[in-house]
């Protein structure tokens, strides 16, 4: 038996129980993982709320984390008993102590990142090496609005667009998180609860708007985001924060300049092993390279799961958040 945090029913935080699993040995081309670290991920709450229905109940949620292989499977032959390994997509199942995890979904980590910055660079570093890199290929000389910018996903992504050469404007909550962020690389900060962010995405840009906007808050940010889009620009909607964006009328898309409008997923973006493999190996450079450092701003022992959720639901924490375990 190993302890994990399940849920029987979806609601809030107050449905994450602490309760004893059991593991199992792996089956073909699985390993069993003893976990050092988990992360804490936006969707997390959004399998716990229901909003992302989980495949069956109870489940243990989560989809990150970092640990060591403890047993492995038949058909396994690239990794083996001891192998410190990182991972970040599904089957569910990460807020444990140990768990089954499908092989070919496992990264090798080297020496120098450790576990919990390996739970917690691995679902958000990809996303946004997919999101800069591949959603919209951000050049040297573009200027960029990303919400949300003092967050987990978003204070790699200031550091990773600087790396590229690009201009950040980054939405944030407080002073405190415009400081943080704009520590992290990211050059103009808009509060966006006191500030119309359109005008002044407007103003810095001199009127033009930017080629793309990077929306992880959904709801509340989606019409002024379209507004900040120059012609042909790209919306790319990845997150719902604030709750999922409304349906929308596609006509809005040609009255604001032929905009493009994209949902995507880190699941699609590293759904082959190829994929995978060359996300976390760019991930795994710029973080090597001192280009991104990961920034764990909040640890809390796993069986606190909700105090956890009701901080980042509470728009409370800043960076990335691990659980350890
Ligand atoms: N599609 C994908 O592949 C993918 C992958 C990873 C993450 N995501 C999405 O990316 C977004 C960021 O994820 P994260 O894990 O890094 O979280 P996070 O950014 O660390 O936390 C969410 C932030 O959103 C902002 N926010 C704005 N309105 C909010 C509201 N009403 N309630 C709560 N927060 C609000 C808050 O920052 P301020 O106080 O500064 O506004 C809050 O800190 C999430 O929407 C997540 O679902 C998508």
């Amino acid at each position: 038996m190993v302890k994990a945090i399940r849920i029987h029913e979806a609601g809030g935080p107050e449905k994450l129980s602490w309760d004893d699993i059991e593991v199992g040995d792996p089956g073909e081309g699985e390993v069993r993982l003893k976990q050092a670290a988990v992360g804490l991920n936006y969707i997390d709450t959004y399998h716990r709320s229901g909003l992302y229905p989980v495949p069956a109940l109870p489940a243990v949620i989560g989809l990150e984390g970092a640990g060591v292989v403890e047993a492995v499977g038949p058909g396994v032959s690239d990794l083996k008993e001891g192998d410190r390994v990182a991972y970040a997509n599904p089957p569910l199942g990460a807020y444990a102590e140990a768990r089954l995890m499908p092989a070919h979904r496992l990264i090798k980590m080297p020496d120098s990142i450790d576990d919990q910055t390996a739970a917690a660079m691995m679902l958000q570093g990809m996303t946004v090496e997919y999101l800069i890199r591949r959603t919209f290929r951000v050049e040297k000389g573009q200027t960029v609005l990303f919400h949300a910018a003092a967050g987990g996903v978003g204070l790699i992504a200031c550091q990773w667009l600087n790396h590229l050469g690009a201009t950040v404007i980054g939405t944030v909550g407080s002073e405190e998180k415009a400081e943080l962020a704009k520590a992290h690389g990211c050059h103009h900060t808009v509060l966006y609860r006191d500030t119309d962010f359109v005008a002044a995405v407007k103003d810095l840009t001199d009127g033009k708007g930017v080629p793309v906007v990077y929306d992880g808050v959904g709801k509340d940010t989606w019409d002024g985001s379209l507004d900040c889009l120059m012609p042909r620009g790209m919306m790319v909607s990845f997150g719902n924060a604030s709750g999922p964006v409304p349906p929308t009328d596609l006509g809005i898309l040609s009255q604001k300049g032929s905009l493009y409008v994209t949902r995507p997923t880190l699941m699609t973006y590293t759904a082959s092993r190829e994929d995978l493999v060359e996300s976390a190996e760019a991930l795994i450079d710029v973080v090597g390279s001192g280009a991104v450092k990961i920034e764990v701003k909040q640890t809390y022992p796993l069986s606190e799961a909700r105090q956890a959720h009701e901080d980042l639901e509470g728009r409370k924490t800043t960076g990335s958040t691990v659980f350890t375990v």
